[in-house]
């Protein structure tokens, strides 16, 4: 990379909140942590560490990064490796959508890359398991590429140097800290935007902690910080509260006779789409409402027991569910024409627990069948 000349800034304003890139890599030259892909960047060692680190420790890591490059030690190995070699070089880091994308990455390398990487964080976007966050951090620390790799320790580091006020897990958030931090290279005189991405992320896990507990003293960033400068370290990120979930009530059947239970498949679309689930309708029924509606769906209860309630939380909603076990009789004719009223099937209890995916926001009625 060229050496360019420190761009002078038009205001205080401007100059006050650009970040000192020179001061934060001597810092990072003196207090970086030690880690065994920082020590050999090469693309591949860079990708496989970027990976593992996604959604597990950097302790954690350590180990398997070693174990997995001393059986897989480049991209044409991890290529031809076959699954139960990949996959049991990853058991016990979890998420094995992320090993298996990173051999399917492997294999478009191999294929239409003829085994190289490519260099930019726009080409490596389009390879499977890579996102804008993975793309800029081996473009980066690999290639030498310009561009800032924003995660949660960037997101958080912007947010407390220049008091950003909107929420922090905003697409509006993200685009603010990489316009920043994409200022702050583009005009830095030390050109190393992979240890700049680098420093920030230690600046993040090691000083400019999460929740109430920045060591501001040990930051050489403070004296540039508006959120250290004006004593409001603790105040950022914002991080805005959820809006309460909608809560839907729900009253949920599980109609059988001897050998099979009621079944319908939910809409391809919104929640839980596609999946199946045990007949429900709107509100909390009284066994009397309950069993009309039963009738009005084509059955005859011969039998109804309350069952327990149950909840289930998901990110906007909560389902508050009552339940009814019901002996029907009939079921028969149901099965006849396959899809009876509203949808509904008859399935063997055999064939929920292999064929039929029942989403565990049923499991406090699935373990009852
Ligand atoms: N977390 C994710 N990538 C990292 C890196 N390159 N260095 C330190 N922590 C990280």
């Amino acid at each position: 990379m060229t050496d360019r000349p420190y761009k002078e800034h038009k205001n205080d304003m401007d100059a006050g909140v650009l970040l000192d890139a020179g001061r934060l890599l001597s810092w990072y030259d003196e207090n970086r942590r030690i880690l065994p892909w920082r020590e050999d960047p090469a693309p591949y060692h860079v990708w496989l560490s970027e990976i593992m680190l996604q959604q597990t420790r950097v302790e954690a890591v350590k180990r398997y990064y070693a174990r997995f490059l001393d059986t897989l030690p480049d991209i044409a190995a991890l290529a031809a490796a076959p699954e139960d070699v990949y996959l049991k070089l990853w058991e016990g880091l979890g998420y094995y959508s992320r090993v298996r994308n990173l051999h399917k990455g492997a294999v478009v390398i191999a294929e239409k890359y003829g085994g190289k990487m490519p260099e930019t964080a726009a080409e490596l976007i389009g390879i499977p398991g890579i996102g804008p966050y993975t793309a800029a951090a081996i473009a980066s620390i690999a290639f030498g590429e310009r561009i800032p790799a924003v995660d949660g320790n960037l997101l958080r580091v912007f947010s407390r140097l220049t008091a950003y006020a909107e929420d922090i897990k905003s697409d509006a958030a993200k685009k603010a800290a990489s316009a920043y931090y994409q200022k702050a290279m583009d005009v830095a005189a030390d050109d190393r935007p992979g240890a700049l991405n680098q420093a920030l992320m230690d600046l993040g896990a090691t000083v400019c902690l999460p929740n109430a507990a920045p060591l501001c003293d040990a930051c050489p960033l403070k004296a540039a910080c508006l959120a250290h400068r004006t004593g409001r370290e603790t105040a950022f990120p914002v991080i805005q509260k959820h809006k309460p979930r909608k809560i839907e009530e729900l009253t949920v059947f599980l109609i059988h006779d001897a050998e099979r239970i009621a079944l319908r498949k939910r809409p391809s679309k919104g929640l839980l789409a596609g999946l199946y689930e045990f007949p429900n309708t709107k509100g909390h029924l009284s066994e009397q409402e309950a069993l009309d509606y039963i009738r009005s769906i084509g059955f005859s209860p011969l039998r109804i027991r309350r069952l327990t309630d149950a909840r289930h939380i998901f990110t906007h909603k909560e389902w508050h569910m009552t339940g009814y076990e019901i002996l029907a009789d009939e079921l028969a004719d149901l099965q006849a024409d396959k899809q009876g009223s509203q949808g509904i099937f008859l399935a063997e209890i055999r064939e929920i627990r292999d064929t039929y995916s029942v989403p565990s926001a049923f499991a406090a009625y699935s373990a009852l069948i």
